[in-house]
């Protein structure tokens, strides 16, 4: 369906007539969706009687509503991800905001300038958090709520997501995660690629969980932890807040908040210390 003309997006969604594809301000009159009908009926054939009874008839023409684009806040490869859910998901992503302005582009997206300085500008768009980073993340999530209003939810198509799951906002849902019956995701929490969350886990605002990650039911993960790819947590297990699962841990105890914890049976990672340089 073509769209034509100008349109402001800053005040309201604009509608599009479901024939002739033109886009319209509410309230415009509905006496050429009344030609529309004629001339479809004279151009199908039927009786003059049954155009007279579609033209005299309350009309309530079928209409689309059209989204506010889409603006991005960080532009590196996990926005990447994000952008394809977006355009999967059919929705039009046409700007990014970052620190500066990047010289790889490879969705030709207008630059707006850091997002703390073109608030105004922003009120146009649906913004999104594109940061892997949870207290990045949080932190554009909360300043730009706060002027914007929530940010949108990012869910592909292709994600199960049972009827009974509750979501915050600002939710990235990858592509074939699954999500089973009476999970609930906090907000700007990340489910990457592939992931499976099962019954009644619950995962803290601002958790990221990564590609492949197997939480099996009851599962409770605090504020911005993050489970590493493919690691595979026991049923009925906590995870606290500021949690790091290293990639393909196996989980089978309770992990105490800010803790890294890797291998199988998982293990608190201790850092060797440096090694001092020798003088040559
Ligand atoms: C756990 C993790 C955060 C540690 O990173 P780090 O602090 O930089 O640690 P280092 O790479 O210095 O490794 C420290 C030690 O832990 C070991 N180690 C690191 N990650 C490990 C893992 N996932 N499993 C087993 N051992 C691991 C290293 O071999 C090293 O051992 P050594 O001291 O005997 O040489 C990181 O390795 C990791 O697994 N990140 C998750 C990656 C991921 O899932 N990405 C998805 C992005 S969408």
């Amino acid at each position: 369906m073509a769209l034509r003309g100008h349109f402001d997006f800053s005040n309201r969604d604009i509608t599009v007539d479901f024939y002739t594809g033109i886009g319209k301000l509410p309230g415009a009159a509905a006496v050429d969706i009344l030609f529309s009908l004629f001339g479809l009926g004279i151009y199908f054939g039927l009786p003059v009687w049954t155009i007279i009874f579609i033209a005299s008839n309350p009309i309530h023409p079928m209409k689309t509503t059209l989204k506010k684009p889409v603006a991005i806040v960080g532009y590196s490869g996990h926005a990447y991800v994000i952008i394809d859910i977006f355009l999967n998901a059919g929705r039009l992503v046409t700007s990014y905001c970052d620190s500066e302005e990047k010289a790889s582009n490879p969705y030709n997206l207008q630059y707006l300038g850091r997002e703390s300085d073109v608030i105004s500008q922003l009120k146009k768009f649906d913004f999104f958090a594109c940061v892997g980073h949870n207290g990045i993340r949080e932190k554009i999530h909360t300043q730009l709520s706060q002027y914007l209003g929530d940010p949108i939810n990012a869910i592909h198509p292709s994600a199960v997501i049972s009827a009974s799951v509750k979501m915050g906002n600002g939710v990235m849902i990858a592509a074939n995660t699954t999500l089973n019956p009476m999970v609930e995701i906090g907000n700007g929490v990340v489910c990457n690629t592939s992931c499976s969350i099962d019954h009644e886990c619950i995962i803290g605002d601002f958790s990221f969980v990564a590609p492949g990650a197997v939480l099996c039911g009851n599962v409770k993960v605090g504020r911005s932890s993050f489970i590493g790819a493919n690691s595979v947590i026991r049923q009925g297990i906590t995870i606290g807040n500021n949690v790091i699962i290293g990639a393909g841990t196996v989980v089978i105890k309770d992990i105490p908040d800010n803790t890294t914890v890797i291998g199988n049976p998982a293990r608190k990672l201790v850092k060797k210390p440096a090694r001092s340089l020798k003088a040559a």
